[in-house]
């Protein structure tokens, strides 16, 4: 024998025995001829729940699994969003609540298989659709194309994340079983297929050949056409009181063979401001699901637990519509990651199609109602402007955006002086609809109205030349759908006074969540504000923060518990507790009433610091002058505003 010949013979037989012992213990695959998944060689459908670890403290991931768990799933799915983890370019953060692998090893150990919806855009009425903002920094990139300053961060994240994702993959120990590339690429105008090839290619890159790979996409032709690609496997989303035959007969356009799935299954559907609260019936959620499992399809619940979109992170749908704070989502698990009567009725499905595991699911968390606590008066956002802004205002002819300021989330201070005279009351106008997307007017100190995008694009002012125009604008979250993804912040476009264009601004990008984690307002020297009533007018008062502490009381075990903040009397604004931002409020406008507020953010060894923004109205003069917690969430309150347009459940062509 040649020593060729015994080379080959050495390297075949290693690579036998390599495929031996590595395949056919953990394998997962596609049977195209038996229309089904094989896990193991064997047999596999899988019953799923989504659940994003970005919207739930890292300290209940894992009651949260366990959860889904004894409901008798055997899988999760989850988004990564992008812009959770680069927050600057190139700068990662997967510490904490931002731990994905940790999260996964908890999937792994509590037994549920994973999903893994990595991106790059996610959707998921989520800031942006998981897209970092600062890709906005070249003006007009094209996002979810093969535009090369997006490719080149895309390539850059991904080969940060994907050989973290690797060891996680079922065929190397973990338990991701399928990965998704892209979501819902179909409804998006560029309709690219070199970008999709392009991912796929980089996917492939990075976690190997065998993984199964896949597309989620409208259940409609039209949408497969320019979602699916050869070599990723095609799935389609649906919700309740669908035709699921039809449904499946789409995904059969793009799949002839190969298992049915399902890939978002609205067990609920999300909210605006402004708009109904949507609950949707267990009834058909039942109806719908037994349909599907009777069918052998693999089914994943979009979402099993919604969670909260705390601080800046919920997104915006167009017309311009931002979702609140909560992402309830009317899931069976409610947001505080509570059992419900959907959650026990889609047990009992399940149980119909795989044996689930015996006993209880672990139970609600207990809610503590801590009561009202007072709060008073720190300062106003305008007196603070040069502590909040820590590098101090950029003088510029023209407004800057947040991207330009180097700002992703919260809140710009644009100042300016009044160019004349305007005795008179003068129109204050955004001709062009530039204000993203909300904005606090005052001179002098003297609230004089609001501007909103697409909703009020004038508003009066007075005041004399050389008066201070402050200008307050907030980001309320950025479009996650849609072909207006590109969704720049701050005044976009130019102000004008009467038919003067303002010009001459200070800029002042503000800190606030840093300064408040520092305790720097509390250190500021706002001599007045003891006696400080900031001055009133039109209802408003100018935006303030408010501060006040609690106790969490002694001898009741167990404490501290979550419980609900609400908010009588105020209008709307961003809450923090001890530094953590809970997020949005806004009962003026309505759903949403109550917010989640964690366990895990309360001291029992120290008094817990409250920090209120108010943005429009406090309810202090002449009082009561507080929030309340309580243990019952309300997020169906009654609206206060004329529904953008028409919109309906389960249907993302309106929304
Ligand atoms: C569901 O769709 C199938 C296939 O398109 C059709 O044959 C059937 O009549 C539909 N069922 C109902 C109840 O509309
Ligand atoms: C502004 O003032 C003018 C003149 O006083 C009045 O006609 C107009 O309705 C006011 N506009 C708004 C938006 O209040
Ligand atoms: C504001 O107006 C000036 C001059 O009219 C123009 O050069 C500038 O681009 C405008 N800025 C924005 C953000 O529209
Ligand atoms: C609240 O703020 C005070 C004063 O800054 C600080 O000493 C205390 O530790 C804070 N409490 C918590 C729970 O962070
Ligand atoms: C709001 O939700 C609660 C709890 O689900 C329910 O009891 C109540 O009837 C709802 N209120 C309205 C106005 O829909």
């Amino acid at each position: 024998m040649s020593l060729f010949i015994f080379v080959v013979v050495v390297l075949l037989y290693g690579s036998i025995f390599q495929y031996n012992s590595a395949a056919a213990p953990r394998s997962f695959s596609i049977d195209y001829k038996h229309d089904c998944f094989r896990k193991d060689g064997e047999v596999f459908r899988y019953i799923s729940g989504s659940i994003h670890y970005s919207r739930i403290p890292r300290v209940y991931w894992k009651d949260r699994l366990l959860k889904m768990y004894m409901a008798g799933l055997n899988a999760i799915q989850t988004y990564i969003p992008w812009n959770f983890h680069e927050r600057a370019s190139g700068h990662y953060d997967f510490s904490g609540d931002r731990d994905v692998t940790h999260f996964l090893q908890l999937a792994q150990d509590v037994g549920l298989l994973v999903i893994l919806r990595p991106g790059p855009y996610i959707c998921g009425e989520w800031d942006m659709g998981g897209l970092p903002a600062w890709l906005l920094k070249k003006k007009d990139i094209v996002l979810r194309s093969s535009d090369p300053d997006y490719i080149a961060a895309v390539d850059k994240w991904m080969g940060k994340l994907l050989p973290m994702m690797k060891p996680f993959l079922y065929q190397n120990g973990g338990p991701v079983i399928t990965v998704q590339v892209e979501n819902e690429y179909g409804s998006y105008f560029a309709c690219d297929y070199d970008y999709l090839r392009h991912l796929t290619s980089v996917f492939r890159y990075h976690l190997g050949n065998e993984v199964v790979l896949f597309t989620t996409d409208g259940a409609g032709v039209s949408y497969l056409k320019c979602g699916s690609l050869q070599g990723l496997y095609a799935t389609v989303d649906f919700g309740p009181g669908s035709n699921v035959t039809a449904a499946f007969s789409a995904q059969r356009y793009a799949e002839p063979h190969g298992p049915l799935v399902n890939s978002e299954f609205y067990t609920g559907w999300l909210d605006h401001w402004g708009e109904k609260h949507n609950v949707v019936s267990t009834t058909a959620i039942v109806k719908s699901l037994n349909e599907m499992l009777s069918l052998g399809a693999n089914v994943n619940m979009y979402m099993f637990i919604g969670g909260t979109n705390f601080g800046y992170w919920n997104g915006a749908n167009t017309k311009y519509a931002p979702q609140p704070t909560s992402y309830d989502y009317d899931a069976p698990l409610t947001e505080a990651g509570d059992l419900t009567d959907k959650y026990f009725a889609i047990r009992d499905v399940i149980k119909m199609h795989r044996k689930i595991p015996e006993g209880p699911p672990p139970p609600s968390t207990p809610k503590y109602a801590y009561g009202s606590v007072k709060i008073s008066l720190l300062t106003t956002v305008s007196k603070a402007a040069n502590t909040l802004s820590f590098a101090g205002p950029i003088k510029t002819k023209y407004p800057l955006t947040f991207i330009e300021l180097n700002q992703q989330f919260g809140y710009v201070l644009y100042r300016t002086t009044l160019p004349m005279d305007c005795s008179k009351p003068t129109p204050l106008s955004s001709p062009m609809n530039g204000v993203n997307d909300r904005a606090y007017v005052s001179v002098n100190g003297v609230p004089s109205g609001i501007l909103e995008r697409n909703k009020a694009i004038t508003t009066n002012i007075t005041g004399k030349p050389g008066d201070q125009l402050d200008i307050l604008v907030e980001n309320m979250g950025r479009i996650n759908y849609g072909k207006e993804i590109n969704d720049f912040k701050g005044l976009v476009t130019n102000l004008t006074l009467g038919s003067q264009e303002l010009s001459n601004w200070e800029v002042f990008s503000l800190s606030i969540d840093e300064a408040i984690s520092e305790g720097l307002l509390w250190q500021g020297n706002f001599e007045e504000r003891a006696t400080l009533t900031p001055p009133r007018s039109l209802g408003l008062a100018p935006p303030a923060f408010y501060t006040g502490s609690f106790i969490i009381p002694d001898g009741i075990p167990d404490l501290p518990q979550d419980t609900y903040i609400q908010f009588p009397g105020w209008k709307k604004g961003q809450v923090w507790i001890n530094g953590f931002n809970l997020g949005r409020y806004w009962p003026d406008r309505g759903p949403q009433v109550t917010l989640f507020v964690p366990a895990n953010i309360l001291s029992t060894s120290s008094p817990n610091n409250l920090t209120v923004l108010e943005l429009e109205s406090d309810p202090c003069t002449p009082g009561p002058c507080t929030v309340e917690f309580t243990t019952v969430p309300v997020l169906n309150g009654t609206v206060k505003s004329l529904p953008n347009q028409k919109r309906q459940l389960f249907r993302k062509d309106l929304l």
